[in-house]
């Protein structure tokens, strides 16, 4: 039976990091579903629709990556998409416990799922969208820590909320 992974997320925006994970992830497994959590509590810089077209753009040449959205609770999503792994990637210490936590718990509501963690390469370590977003925002440069397409994207969007407030 072909291996189904989805890598779920934010991806507020989409980092090279993500990128890296999910290339990685694309070698790994026969298919991966990068997920991005819709979540209503939250005020994403992008909106769903945003983020869901970047992904695809970056990863079109990649064809068992598929880009998907999803809400609610994550085992109940890979359960319906008849996925087998959940991929999160691990920065650094600090990503651990509340993965740990999160993948303890997953397994507990449904023990057929396994959560495996992958390293980004090593000078992907320390990016996080909430740091891209605070640099961005704060006039420095994310050259080469995200896709240029989200480089473009966070100028119009930066240059859009300046022209509104
Ligand atoms: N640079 C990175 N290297 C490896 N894994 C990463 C990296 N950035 C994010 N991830 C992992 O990707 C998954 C999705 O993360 P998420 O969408 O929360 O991104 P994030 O960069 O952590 O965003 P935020 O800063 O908004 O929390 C998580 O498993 C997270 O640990
Ligand atoms: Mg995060």
């Amino acid at each position: 039976m072909p291996t189904l992974a989805v890598y779920p997320g934010s991806f507020d925006p989409l980092t090279n990091g993500h990128v890296d994970i999910i290339t990685r992830g694309a070698r790994l497994f026969d298919r991966i579903i990068v997920a991005i959590l819709v979540n209503l509590e939250k005020s994403p810089l992008f909106t769903a629709a945003e983020r869901v077209e970047i992904a695809r753009a970056v990863f079109k040449k990649l064809p068992n990556v598929e880009v998907d959205t999803f809400d609610g609770l994550l085992v109940d999503y890979v359960q319906r998409r008849q996925a087998q792994v959940i991929v999160r990637g691990l920065r650094a210490l600090s990503d651990f416990e509340y993965e740990f936590q999160m993948a303890l718990m997953n397994q507990r509501l449904n023990g057929r799922i396994e959560t495996v963690f992958m390293m980004p390469a090593e000078q992907y370590t320390y990016i996080s969208s909430r740091l891209i977003k605070e640099v961005f925002s704060l006039g420095g440069r994310v050259h080469g820590l995200v896709p240029d397409m989200v480089e473009e994207r966070l100028r119009e969007k930066v240059a859009g909320l300046r022209a509104t407030s």
